[in-house]
């Protein structure tokens, strides 16, 4: 069991008052909120170590180095990665994705061969995709959905072939919570020699991850999702295929020699982490790791679970809203539209009362074209949300209405 109110006095920003109202944060699909222990590393780190790392001798560089690697032991924990080496530092998720893409896509992948990728992609696991298959002349097939938002494993099969040769899934959808049978998804691709890469950008905060079980080649993650920083990411990859792939970005840090004739480059991880890194938020990644495993992953998804089956039930009592996005398999994520009413003007009504949630296409217009809808509303519910604040939404939803209709 978790203690709400406990939880919820270690998020400083939720005491805010917006517009005359206490927030109400619905927005954790964009990025949540961090807690104390995150904000304490952060400034502690700039207020008692702040060096560069893995450059210096002296005791500030070394207690910074220290930090730093001792924050990609705990990933490699939290991944269940088999080697401390397979965590590469990245700036967010869409940096981890376009490293794949531009070093692995441009080495291994020719024209004619199959990238596959689904409907539901957000934008950020499309367009490198596109933008390699512009150069390299690669075929971008696409898995489609039926209407509540799950994906059509008989097509992914069908379109499943020895021309495939990358498979680029999204684990949980921002759009609509859906989580995606991503083990079932790797199996198949590898039967056909394909590598697989899952953007676990929104289910690292509500699942339970194990890249080892799930045999991904990649999987990459922000931290700003789960309770941590902005600016900074990761990418998991298994050792091999990272080993086999050039670097992404030249620099400093990368490399073990460099003459004007040639550069040897440095093992991993290293290799893919040209010049001074995000110290300071991948130290305070670390912790935010730990705040999670100190809450549990269970716990969360369960008291999410509540959240999302009581958001569900209050909303669909409102005549005119649907929900958008209605897989057996989702996570705590609530998109809806209203009849005639704008998603921007629910929005904006919302505000006004101190309720913040995301509106628009969220980053997926080709999974709004297939809905059929400009876009929605969501809301995206944390561990420190609570039934209550579900409640004030349904009412302000009820005052959009009377507002509007
Ligand atoms: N991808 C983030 C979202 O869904 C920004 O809001």
């Amino acid at each position: 069991m978790i203690d709400i109110q406990k939880i919820r006095r270690d998020f400083p920003i939720l005491d805010e008052v917006v517009n005359g109202k206490p927030l109400v944060y619905f927005d954790n699909a964009a990025t949540t909120q961090k807690p104390l222990p995150v904000l304490e590393a952060l400034a502690n780190y700039y207020g008692h170590y702040n060096a560069n790392i893995h450059r210096g001798i002296h005791f500030l560089a070394e207690k910074a180095t220290s930090a730093f690697e001792a924050s990609r032991t705990k990933i490699q924990e939290f991944l269940n990665a088999a080697r401390v080496e397979e965590i590469i530092f990245t700036y967010g998720t869409t940096d981890g994705i376009n490293l794949v893409t531009q070093s692995y896509g441009r080495t291994f992948l020719k024209e004619g061969d199959e990238i596959i990728i689904s409907t539901m992609e957000h934008h950020s696991n499309i367009v490198p995709w596109q933008m390699l298959c512009e150069e390299k002349g690669c075929v971008l097939r696409v898995i489609p959905i039926n209407d509540a938002g799950e994906l059509l494993m008989d097509e992914y099969e069908k379109m499943l072939s020895e021309k495939t040769k990358f498979v680029s899934v999204v684990h949980v959808s921002n759009a609509l919570g859906t989580i995606n049978p991503v083990k079932e998804i790797i199996q198949k691709a590898h039967a056909v020699g394909a590598k697989v890469l899952i953007d676990g950008a929104q289910a690292t905060s509500h699942i339970d991850i194990d890249v080892q079980a799930l045999d991904c080649d990649f999987y990459v993650f922000s931290l700003h999702k789960l309770y941590g920083p902005t600016g900074m990411g990761v990418l998991y990859g298994k050792r091999d295929v990272l080993n086999a792939m050039p670097p992404y970005r030249g620099g400093g840090e990368m490399i073990k020699e460099v003459t004007f004739e040639k550069t040897i480059y440095n093992d991993l991880p290293y290799k893919f982490e040209a010049g001074t890194p995000n110290i300071a938020d991948v130290v305070a990644a670390k912790t935010a790791v730990e705040y999670v495993e100190m809450l549990g992953k269970q716990n969360v998804a369960n008291y999410e679970h509540e959240l999302l089956v009581y958001g569900t039930e209050a909303l669909q009592s409102i005549e005119g809203l649907k929900i958008i996005g209605t897989a057996k398999e989702k996570v705590s994520v609530l998109s809806f539209v209203m009849e005639g009413i704008h998603p921007q003007d629910i929005g904006v009504i919302l505000d006004q009362q101190g309720i913040a949630v995301r509106t628009g296409h969220h980053c997926t217009q080709p999974l709004m074209k297939r809905l059929g809808i400009v876009g929605t509303s969501r809301a995206s519910f944390a561990v420190y949300n609570t039934k209550e604040e579900i409640d004030k939404l349904v009412v302000g939803l009820h005052r959009v209405k009377k507002m509007l209709n």
